[in-house]
């Protein structure tokens, strides 16, 4: 088979990350040093360190054939970026080293990931494939051990996620039926080479669900608090009132799993987060137990952003903590994250009538954690705001949302996003502000706002505002 191959260690050495006048190039989120990055991958907690690969089109802001960068951290706020792990140079996955897992066995490292193939007549094979490293940063590829998916569905087939209960080794992939409908396929394995296909855990027309979207990507399933979640990205999926006004979706069923029948019994899909930009996302379980999650802000076939003119384009989320509470999963930044903080300044007990500029909150990069209460009439934030631009983030007490506005932002798509609140008479907002991405916790994380903004350099305001009146309660705001 004749196709691009690249050995591509090479490409890190002339990394453009440091060019000083991009504006957009993030200070505290992982970015590709150039070229076009997407889904995190393998993501593990390994021999004392946590390692995060990431889908990597090292050559162009565009997707194409994939490798697996890598970065390497102590403590989940800084990270190395080390040699890449895995470059598509063998046949089966010469169109590229596709979306995977990572996990430990006899003290390696292990990478479970979908060789890509793709032919000129428009057809694709998929195969599920093993690498190996003894030193957590050099892999040895040990070709494909599952094939071919298994009758009924099309190529369609990649992503695996792989854990062990017991002696077993299990492996959720996202697959697609041949009457193209979106579906989870599980496998197991005692030895890691031969693999049994079990059944479908969930999918469109699954479970008592309805049609939902004609692939589903990037399955993850864990257990947390008790629950047993799946977490998946479904293609295809119609909008719903203010659900699923994305391009593609990304969200989790929560429910029991039967070990014995392999079976899956779930509730309906929750949206993981209500901005723009959160796509793929991966969790990994650490040390202490906390179940951890990265996530891919950008969204496929949304590759239009501005910093392709810098030569580079899409980031990851920030670290989050995943946690099960009245019946969802909240997540909150992971709280090594402090540790980024800088400079604390503190506001209290303030009536806010009209809009309220406080000396010295204003900035590109920053957290800043705000406490409203008495809300009465729309009340908000304006940030990253000069005369020309502002991104608001408001409650619109009439019809109880949070809404993200970012049709003023500046540069990059543009819309609004919205999410129903219980109450509107009080909120709490964690928001992280990082040149050209903003991430919003509401409410300790019950729900998530991620996207990218591509505002001007100077414009940098925070204004607090209410059309009735409201009270801030409390405010912090840390430079990083
Ligand atoms: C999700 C995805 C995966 C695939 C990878 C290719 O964004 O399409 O399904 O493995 O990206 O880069």
């Amino acid at each position: 088979m004749k196709g691009l191959y690249f050995k591509g260690n090479e490409i890190i050495k002339n990394s453009n990350r440091k060019e000083k006048n991009d504006i957009y190039r993030l200070n505290y989120h992982l970015t590709p040093p150039k070229g076009l990055l997407n889904d995190p991958n393998g993501f593990i907690y390994y021999k004392g360190q946590y390692h995060l690969f990431y889908q990597w089109n090292p050559f162009a802001c565009e997707h194409g054939s994939k490798f697996w960068g890598h970065f390497v951290s102590d403590d989940l706020y800084s990270w190395k970026e080390v040699k890449l792990a895995l470059a598509p140079d063998t046949d089966y996955e010469r169109n590229g080293c596709y979306s995977g897992s990572a996990f430990e066995y006899e003290g390696q490292l292990y990478l479970f990931y979908t060789g890509n193939v793709k032919y000129e007549n428009g057809e694709r094979d998929s195969y599920q494939c093993l690498a190996r490293s003894k030193d957590g940063i050099t892999f040895e590829k040990l070709g494909p051990v599952i094939e071919t998916p298994p009758q009924g569905y099309t190529k369609h087939f990649r992503d695996p996620k792989i854990w062990k209960r017991g002696n077993t080794w299990y492996t959720v992939i996202g697959a697609q039926s041949i009457n193209k409908e979106g579906k989870v396929l599980l496998y197991t394995s005692t030895d890691l080479k031969n693999w049994n296909y079990e059944k479908e855990i969930a999918g469109s027309n699954v479970n008592g669900l309805l049609e939902f979207g004609y692939m589903w990507e990037c399955p993850d399933f864990f257990e947390l608090g008790g629950a047993d979640i799946l977490l998946v990205s479904p293609q295809g999926v119609e909008e719903d009132g203010d659900k699923y006004n994305n391009k593609y979706q990304t969200g989790y069923f929560i429910g029991e799993f039967d070990w014995e029948k392999n079976e899956f019994s779930h509730g309906e899909f929750i949206e993981m987060d209500r901005g723009f930009e959160f796509y793929a996302p991966q969790t990994t379980i650490d040390k202490n137990g906390r179940r951890l999650l990265f996530g891919w802000m950008g969204m496929p076939e949304m590759e239009n952003e501005p910093t392709k003119e810098n030569g580079w384009l899409h980031a990851m989320t920030l670290p989050r903590e995943l946690i099960y509470k009245n019946n969802k999963i909240y997540q909150k930044p992971v709280e090594e994250l402090k540790k980024l903080r800088k400079n604390k300044i503190e506001y209290s007990q303030i009536e806010i009538k009209d809009e309220l500029s406080l000396d010295k909150i204003e900035g590109t990069s920053y957290e800043l954690i705000v406490e409203l209460s008495g809300i009465k009439g729309e009340t908000g934030l304006k940030i990253r705001k000069s005369e020309e631009e502002e991104t608001n983030i408001y409650v619109d007490v009439e019809n109880k949302k949070l809404v993200l506005d970012r049709n003023n932002s500046g540069r990059g798509y543009k819309g609004k996003r919205r999410c129903d609140l219980k109450v509107t008479e009080k909120i709490k907002l964690q928001i992280f502000v990082d040149n050209s991405s903003l991430e919003i916790f509401v409410n300790d994380g019950e729900e998530v706002f991620t996207s990218r903004i591509f505002p001007s350099q100077n414009s940098t305001g925070v204004v607090l505002y209410s059309k009735e009146t409201c009270k801030l309660e409390n405010l912090e705001f840390y430079k990083i």
